[in-house]
């Protein structure tokens, strides 16, 4: 039982980007990897959880058959699978980057070159993790932030609006941490603002700081 703490936990992660679609053959999307929610799953399993992981397109494979994978596309369905497994959730982790903004119209055929200057008109998406935040009865919810500035003051401004038991800080600053790297350095903080940093190590390590700090907080 020592190595699998997470027995008979349920936990979602959501992870990857998501490809917002402009026409049939155009998307607006990020340089999320999928690694790191990746990664998430993959060590919730291990430590014993019935793990479901919502993904957007990625080039990844689970490594663990045992993991639930949900593929997605765009944030739209990104939400409505995230809610549709959320009930039955005990934690959840907002791994993924989702859009911030969609096109306001899908163009049903592919658009064609015309004048010097188009314009994309957009609109926002729902933030999934703010909307399971106000759903939230006994799930304990994480969340992730990537900030360039004023780190600490965002994540802890985040975890309060987004109603998080915790936030997980992405630090850009470090060459070898966030997007599409093997390693990541973050900071966690939970809902008490204990601030818990660590060390530039590989997403695998970080998903198991991340899980322990999580259990931690779960048994008191
Ligand atoms: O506000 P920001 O996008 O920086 O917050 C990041 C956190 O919110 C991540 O956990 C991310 O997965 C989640 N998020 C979300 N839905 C959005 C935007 C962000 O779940 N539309």
């Amino acid at each position: 039982r020592a190595g699998r703490p997470f027995e008979g936990k349920r936990i979602m992660i959501t992870a990857g980007p998501t490809y917002e679609a402009i026409d049939p053959v155009r998307y607006i999307g990020n340089h999320s990897s999928g690694k790191m929610g990746y990664a998430l799953a993959e060590a919730a399993a291990a430590m014993g959880a019935e793990v479901t992981l919502i993904s957007g397109p990625t080039a990844l494979e689970c490594s663990d058959p045992e993991v639930r994978v949900i593929r997605v596309t765009s944030a739209a369905e990104m939400h409505a699978e995230a809610h549709r497994f959320f009930p039955e959730a005990d934690i959840v982790i907002g791994a993924a980057a989702v859009a911030d903004y969609r096109p306001e119209n899908q163009a049903t055929e592919k658009i064609k070159k015309s004048g010097d200057s188009i314009t994309l008109s957009l609109v926002k998406n729902p933030d999934i993790i703010a909307s399971l935040g106000k759903l939230k009865k006994q799930q304990y919810l994480v969340g992730f932030a990537l900030e360039t500035e004023k780190e600490l003051e965002y994540a802890r401004k985040k975890l309060h609006e987004k109603h998080l038991d915790a936030i997980v800080l992405n630090s850009l600053r470090d060459p070898g941490a966030g997007f599409g790297s093997s390693t990541n350095k973050v900071t966690f903080i939970d809902k008490n603002l204990e601030i818990t940093p660590f060390e530039l190590k590989t997403k695998a390590e970080v998903a198991r700081d991340i899980l322990h700090e999580i259990h931690k907080r779960l048994e008191n």
